[in-house]
């Protein structure tokens, strides 16, 4: 395909996901709510290009590359049992430590920080340098998988205290099998309905096996229904951007 024509049918899927989610929003959450939305994706796209000067920057501190965006291929569709992954790009460091000082937990120490379609693993290094001693990505892209464990390879190199800590597994989030121990479990808008459904039954079906605390964190909560519906899940903490919930066996 002609860069000219990826352009169109980049500028094409903004236009469709941004009305989408803004009536996905008003009627879920109210027209305030859908406002604030908009405001908020107007605002972060006018920062954008200051936001990737920084991460830059950050990336170079640790060796590593996580800037971005990857589009989603075929082989991607094909792989998932659900064909609704979203493509790569990331939130700034800065957004990940904010949310991981919000995760209504006492202390990182005890838990598995999880991370459902990790990209090239940003939030694992963070997550790992925060204190959480287990942190796991599962992505479905084998790329995206290669250069996040070159990021890792990187991380540890200049920290080795964290050295075997994280680990990242190539597959289908649909398929995970969750954590044995208490997890707090991280999405960034990774997936469609379809898929996120899959997921919280698995969670569901895992807590009733072995009930142990469990977290879920979900950035750009775009399909937050699909949890708010769930008795099992209690939430905790809702902003525009941010979801997190409490989830019970
Ligand atoms: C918005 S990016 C977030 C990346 C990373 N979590 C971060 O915050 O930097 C979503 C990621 O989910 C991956 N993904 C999409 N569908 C998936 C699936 N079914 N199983 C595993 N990973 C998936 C995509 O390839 C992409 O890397």
């Amino acid at each position: 395909m002609s860069r000219l024509m990826a352009l169109v049918r980049a500028v094409n899927e903004k236009r469709v996901n941004f009305s989408q989610g803004i009536s996905r929003t008003r009627r879920r959450d109210g027209s305030a709510a859908a406002l604030r939305l908009a405001l908020l994706w107007v605002i972060e796209g006018t920062l954008r290009p200051a936001k990737n000067i920084r991460q830059r920057r950050f990336d170079r501190s640790l060796c590593i590359v996580t800037t971005g965006r990857i589009a989603v291929t075929d082989a991607m569709r094909s792989a998932a049992t659900h064909p609704d992954s979203t493509r790569y790009e990331s939130m700034s460091p800065q957004q990940i430590k904010t949310l991981l000082r919000r995760l209504p937990i006492d202390s990182p120490a005890h838990f598995t920080f999880l991370d459902l379609g990790s990209g090239k693993g940003l939030p694992l290094v963070l997550a790992a340098s925060y204190g959480f001693p287990r942190v796991l990505g599962v992505e479905l892209d084998g790329g995206l998988v290669e250069m996040s464990r070159a990021n890792v390879r990187s991380f540890e190199t200049r920290s080795p205290t964290h050295a075997g800590v994280i680990g990242v597994t190539q597959g289908d989030a649909a398929n995970v099998v969750l954590p044995p121990g208490p997890t707090v479990l991280f999405l960034f808008n990774p997936f469609g309905e379809a898929t996120l459904r899959i997921v919280v039954d698995n969670i569901e079906r895992s807590l009733k096996v072995s009930p142990r605390p469990f977290f879920v964190a979900y950035y750009n909560p775009v399909h937050r229904e699909v949890l708010d519906e769930r008795p099992s899940l209690r939430r905790v903490l809702s902003t525009t951007r941010l979801a997190m919930y409490e989830a019970h066996g």
